[in-house]
């Protein structure tokens, strides 16, 4: 993010995010690259997402219209309706298509970041208070399946069979 100089009267005035020329930097969406250069600028903003998030804030805005690419790499910027994680009810939708539209767009370029679930792994670590800034992350997610207590089952259909048993019992011996 570019280093904040002053802020007067609501306005925030920032550094000016420059390109290797000293001229203001190009947005992600007017600057060309490899796919080696894509996959690079995708992770390295994905660690920024996570410690973002891990600062409780989501961007919310976040896609190639809002990323400005410096002499050292890609710059996020446009913060203003950026919201509070734990807050907000949106939160978690915002984060997941903050993440999307990073991969919808790297992918253009290296398509292989198209198989990847960034977002729901990022936000399932949150949610477990398990992210840190420099955790380890594989794009990869498995949502979580309920195993089935099969003994348990077996165990309620028995006992509903025994207790059925013992009223017929009783009512035959009633009879
Ligand atoms: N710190 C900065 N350094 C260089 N250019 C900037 C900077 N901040 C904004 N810009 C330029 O101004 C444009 C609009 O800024 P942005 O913060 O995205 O406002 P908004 O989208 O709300 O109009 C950006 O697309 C970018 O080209
Ligand atoms: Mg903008």
């Amino acid at each position: 993010m570019p280093r904040p100089h002053l802020f007067f009267e609501g306005v925030l005035l920032m550094e000016l995010v420059c390109d290797a020329d000293g001229d203001a930097a190009p947005r992600l969406n007017d600057s060309v690259f490899t796919p080696a250069q894509a996959r690079d600028h995708h992770a390295r903003l994905i660690r920024e997402v996570v410690r973002m998030l891990c600062a409780g804030v989501v961007h919310g805005d976040l896609s190639e219209f809002n990323i400005l690419l410096a002499e050292d790499g890609p710059v996020i910027i446009d913060l203003p309706q950026a919201v509070d994680a734990a807050g907000n009810n949106h939160a978690r939708r915002m984060l997941l298509r903050d993440v999307e539209n990073l991969r919808n767009f790297f992918g253009q370029t290296a398509p292989e970041l198209l198989q990847t679930d960034f977002g729901a792994e990022i936000w399932a670590l949150y949610e477990r208070g398990a992210l840190q800034p420099d955790t380890a992350l594989s794009g990869r997610f498995q949502r979580q399946h309920k195993t089935v207590d099969l003994r348990g089952v077996l165990r309620e259909i028995d006992d509903a069979r025994a207790e059925d048993a013992a009223r017929r019992l009783r009512m035959a011996q009633a009879r």
